[in-house]
């Protein structure tokens, strides 16, 4: 686990680059922040404006439209935005050129017109399910009006849309299966910003897997905020599902059902699916892991809080009995699988006492990764109508501190472990610190260096004994 992409939010975006179509003469600088799901949906942006005359470029001096890709799940994502959209400008000023710039995604459905009124110089607002009217919000730019459109869709899945891979190696993609989330945890905007959950047409998810296998991709991630909780019944939101299947007599598809599907079709690549949240996780889905020997042995499985009264009162839906359970399941079912976590430290009213129950949750668990936070109070969520941000700064820090040191003892235990087995690594690129080694991913996502022979590429599946560890890579050697 690298500790710095558990502690600090993301400084830097990642400005996005494709492959350049012929002809399209007009430049799009595109910079994602957050989520997969952002980096995803700009990959979808990419694809609706490479048909309107743009290729992509990371010189943001060049660029005819500026957009960012934005996050609002803490208050230090939204300040280094508004950092970054005064950089925009002031490029902007300096190039004297006719450069657009335009906010999308989380930032954008949560400010909406504000964000217009705030940022002067920001011409273009659109909000996580009007990708598709970028074109004609574009033409009103051009007008010389402001345009916005934020409207949440009870059907948006862009299901239809191929996504122009971003910045890709060839070998991994992540593929989208339900947009928005109806947990509503008491501590989490998504909701807010991206709307009520539905799924997508499991033929529509099949078909881009299917492109991606032909065109070489190795590995997929299906996507989510919530993916076990997947559910397709002919389209509409997860919340009707009941009403409608009372009409249409419609036959579903859940998650567990939609790994089979994938798993069987393509039964060399290798799947992966993100984010879980423990309590819409069925044990099906395990047994579907512990079937097929391509979907991956690792579970990003949330937990915030090791108290459950800081769960009741986070409205997770599970308590630590239960969550403890689930983890014995994963264990039980497929035995070498990983298991990471988010923890959300100094939540209103934690006390010692809860801080303690989730310091002794990690040793129970023993989690391979994990990403840690401390709580940051979001505008319109019911944790902040209902209750009093009380743990002092001071206090949260500290307490993340000692989370992460736990943490990181664990990841070094976990990588251990692996020491003395031969495992089956994906190549994925050149390591980073040697070029004369390759790096790649196991089944469990802990990353594995190890040298060339020469006759192996990016892409293949290798077999690599493991030697020796650092906390978060393996060292080893190809054998034959
Ligand atoms: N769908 C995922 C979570 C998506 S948000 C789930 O089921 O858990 C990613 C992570 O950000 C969350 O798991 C949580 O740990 C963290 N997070 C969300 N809201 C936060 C807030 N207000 N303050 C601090 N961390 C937060
Ligand atoms: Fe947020 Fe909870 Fe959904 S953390 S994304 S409301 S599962």
């Amino acid at each position: 686990m690298a500790s710095e992409q558990i502690i600090e939010e993301k400084k830097q975006g990642q400005a996005l680059v494709t492959e350049q179509i012929k002809g399209n003469s007009k430049k799009l600088f595109i910079e994602s922040y957050g989520c997969q799901m952002n980096m995803n949906d700009s990959e979808i942006v990419a694809a609706v404006l490479a048909k309107e005359g743009y290729n992509t470029t990371n010189i943001l001096e060049e660029a005819d439209l500026v957009l960012v890709n934005t996050c609002s799940i803490r208050e230090k994502a939204e300040l280094t935005i508004r950092k970054r959209l005064q950089k925009y400008n002031r490029v902007k000023m300096d190039s004297n050129r006719k450069m657009k710039i335009g906010v999308l995604g989380c930032m954008a459905e949560r400010l909406k017109t504000k964000f217009l009124e705030e940022e002067k110089m920001v011409d273009l607002v659109v909000g996580p399910d009007a990708y598709r009217d970028l074109p004609n919000l574009l033409k009103e730019v051009e007008d010389g009006n402001d345009a916005i459109n934020v409207i949440l869709s009870k059907d948006e899945t862009y299901g239809d849309l191929s996504p122009v891979r971003l910045n890709s190696n060839g070998v991994s993609a992540f593929v989208t299966i339900t947009r928005g989330c109806d947990n509503m945890c008491t501590f989490c905007v998504v909701p807010f910003t991206r709307g009520r959950e539905r799924s997508r047409d499991p033929k529509s998810i099949l078909e881009e897997a299917q492109d991606l296998w032909n065109k070489g991709y190795k590995e997929i991630t299906l996507l989510g905020q919530n993916a076990d909780s997947y559910l397709w019944y002919g389209g509409g939101l997860k919340k009707d599902f009941k009403k409608a299947s009372e009409i249409a007599q419609a036959t579903s598809v859940n998650f567990a059902q939609l790994m089979e599907i994938v798993a069987i079709a393509l039964p060399k690549m290798r799947i992966r699916f993100a984010t879980s949240n423990p309590h819409d996780m069925h044990i099906d889905v395990l047994h579907m892991i512990a079937k097929y020997k391509n979907i991956c042995n690792y579970i990003h499985l949330p937990v915030q809080s090791g108290s459950t009264r800081i769960l009741q009162k986070m409205n997770r839906q599970h308590t630590r009995e239960e969550y403890i359970k689930l983890i014995d399941n994963i264990r039980n079912i497929i035995p070498d699988c990983a298991i990471s976590h988010d923890i959300i430290t100094g939540f209103c009213s934690e006390t010692e006492e809860d801080h303690q129950d989730t310091l002794s949750l990690l040793d129970y668990v023993k989690y391979s990764f994990g990403f840690m936070f401390t709580y940051s109070e979001r505008p319109g969520t019911l944790a902040e109508k209902k209750m009093e941000d009380d743990v002092p700064l001071a206090i949260k820090k500290r307490r993340l501190t000692e989370i992460i040191t736990k943490q990181m003892e664990h990841s070094l235990y976990r990588t251990q472990e692996q020491v003395g087995k031969t495992m089956e690594i994906l190549i994925d690129g050149t390591s980073k610190k040697n070029e004369n080694e390759w790096k790649g991913r196991n089944s469990q996502n802990t990353v594995a260096v190890f040298p060339k022979t020469g006759s192996e590429k990016i892409g293949d599946f290798v077999m690599v004994k493991i030697t020796n560890c650092t906390s978060a890579t393996l060292l080893g050697e190809l054998v034959f």
